[in-house]
């Protein structure tokens, strides 16, 4: 695979769709409208699109809050995103970005709905994914070749890394207009990775997150010793089981099962701590509950 050199390329994107608006889905929506870009933000229903519209407001709230974004900026990214119900709206989107939950059969039930109804024969169609092959929502389409990962890290608005994840049969062009989308349109920096289970990151982090609730979870330290001592002792922002009730107990798990039934590796196996409190509920900050109350 060629290294990543950075894109000198122009991105000359304006209409953007985003499907889903959980914490993945918000976040890229409001990093493309402060970006200036025209968005499009899609949901199962109004309920979800409600929740989705508050937590960009909140995200911007926070940025004006802190002095880093002034209120008339806050109004004209807002006013640049809508919100629908329906996907046929994403019919003139230039690239199009999924970020709902790790479930393979809605994913591809969206890739084979998006490549009906998007006009564009160049339109990219990107995922969020952090664990499903890329080549299987190629393979829901008629056109692979525009398919491609593109995942972000939470919280979006904060973190600087895009992981691309070209499948098999993505063009290179496609790679390339991507790669400028992310890099010159949202300044945020590409790594490469093939599309493998996990991509580069979740294939070291997630091992790491898992073996802190197996040391947990066999009494040997307490959740707060754990945490303070990567924080403590080597500058880690949060600890991993804070990181891990930010990612969300049910996508830690999601991206383990990923990882274990590709490549088949213990250190990939969720342990049953995890599979108990995700059986709970118990999903992290998002459901006000995880390792830590919220
Ligand atoms: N939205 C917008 N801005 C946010 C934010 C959010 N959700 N969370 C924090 N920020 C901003 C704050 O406004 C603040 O900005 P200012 O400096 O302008 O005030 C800045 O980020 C720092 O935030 P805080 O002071 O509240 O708190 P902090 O310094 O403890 O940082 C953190 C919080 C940014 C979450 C930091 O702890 C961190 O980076 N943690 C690690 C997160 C991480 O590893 N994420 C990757 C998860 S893996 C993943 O996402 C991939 C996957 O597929 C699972």
């Amino acid at each position: 695979m060629a290294s990543n050199s950075g894109s000198e390329a122009v991105s000359e994107t304006s209409r953007v769709g985003v499907i889903g608006s959980g914490l993945m889905g918000s976040g890229i929506a409001e990093v493309c409208a402060r970006a200036g870009l025209d968005v499009i933000v899609a949901e199962v229903n109004a309920t979800a699109l409600d929740s989705g519209r508050a937590r960009i407001e909140k995200s911007l709230a926070r940025g004006v809050k802190s002095g880093k974004l002034a209120e008339e900026d806050r109004d004209a990214a807002l006013s640049r995103i809508r919100f629908t119900t329906d996907l046929a709206d994403f019919a003139d989107r230039e690239v199009t970005i999924e970020a709902v939950a790790e479930d393979e059969a809605i994913k591809t039930e969206i890739f084979a709905t998006l490549d009906k109804v998007v006009e564009a024969d160049d339109a990219i169609f990107a995922s969020n994914t952090s664990s499903i092959p890329i080549m299987k929502l190629g393979m829901a389409t008629a056109r692979p070749e525009h398919v491609i990962g593109v995942h972000f890290f939470n919280p979006v608005p904060v973190l600087k890394l895009v992981e691309l994840v070209p499948s098999l049969l993505t063009a290179e062009e496609t790679k390339t207009r991507a790669q400028a989308f992310v890099e010159t349109a949202l300044g945020k920096q590409v790594i490469l990775s093939q599309d493998r289970a996990g991509f580069v990151v979740n294939a070291l982090l997630v091992p790491y997150l898992l073996s802190a609730i197996r040391m947990m979870e066999s009494g040997f330290a307490s959740a707060e010793d754990i945490d303070n001592g990567m924080v403590l002792g080597c500058a880690h922002p949060m600890g991993p089981l804070r990181l891990t009730d930010l990612i969300g107990l049910d996508t830690t798990k999601a991206i383990a099962d990923s990882l274990y039934s590709e490549f088949k590796e213990q250190l990939y196996s969720a342990p049953p701590l995890l599979l108990r409190m995700v059986d709970a509920g118990l999903l992290g900050k998002k459901s006000g509950r995880g390792f830590y109350q919220y």
